[in-house]
């Protein structure tokens, strides 16, 4: 089946925004305390035939690049690491200085595809999904696994 990456456009805002609601309980993301919305993004989807099977996006400001969502749905095929390999490759080319996202401390899957990709844990934001929670109770109590979801944490790549 072929494939295509391609670049998110404000034509696509209505799609990430169902995108977002079916994957992450809502249309917008918030992380450690700031909210971030479909219009304010930009970001890459990769597409097969008319489906969107990854999807990442990216929040650039002050020379940080910003990952806000990555969803690959045919997980353990290459998907996540193409879209990270792209978004180093984009932040490279807007001049800057790292690459960086915020996990949660039950995803113990993400936080181990993060670091076999060279990111490092920096910061461990503690309580921070349940500050989240007030604004979007949709975040649920309990997280992958049966891990309580509390505490966000941030990986970085230096560029
Ligand atoms: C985390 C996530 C994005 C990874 O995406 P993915 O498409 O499965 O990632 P990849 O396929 O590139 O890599 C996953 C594994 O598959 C393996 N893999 C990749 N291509 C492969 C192939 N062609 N054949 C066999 N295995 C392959 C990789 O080696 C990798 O294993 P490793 O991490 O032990 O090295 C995905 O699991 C996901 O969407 N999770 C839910 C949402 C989420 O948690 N997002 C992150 C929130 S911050």
């Amino acid at each position: 089946m072929t494939s295509s990456l391609r670049r998110l456009t404000s034509a696509d805002c209505p799609r990430l925004r169902q995108f977002w609601i079916e994957r992450w309980g809502g249309e917008e993301v918030i992380l450690r305390g700031n909210i971030y919305r479909p219009e304010q993004l930009e970001g890459f989807v990769l597409k097969e035939e008319n489906e969107w099977v990854g999807l990442i996006t990216l929040f650039i400001k002050d020379k940080e690049c910003e990952v806000t969502s990555l969803d690959s749905l045919r997980e353990g095929q290459g998907i996540g690491t193409q879209l990270i390999r792209k978004s180093i490759e984009e932040a490279r080319a807007r001049s800057c200085n790292r690459l960086f996202l915020i996990t949660t401390n039950d995803n113990l899957h993400a936080l181990g595809f993060y670091q076999k990709r060279g990111f490092e844990i920096v910061t461990i934001y503690r309580g921070a999904v349940n500050e989240s929670r007030k604004r979007k109770p949709s975040i649920p109590l309990i997280g992958m696994d049966g891990i309580p979801l509390r505490d966000e944490i941030e990986l970085e790549i230096k560029l």
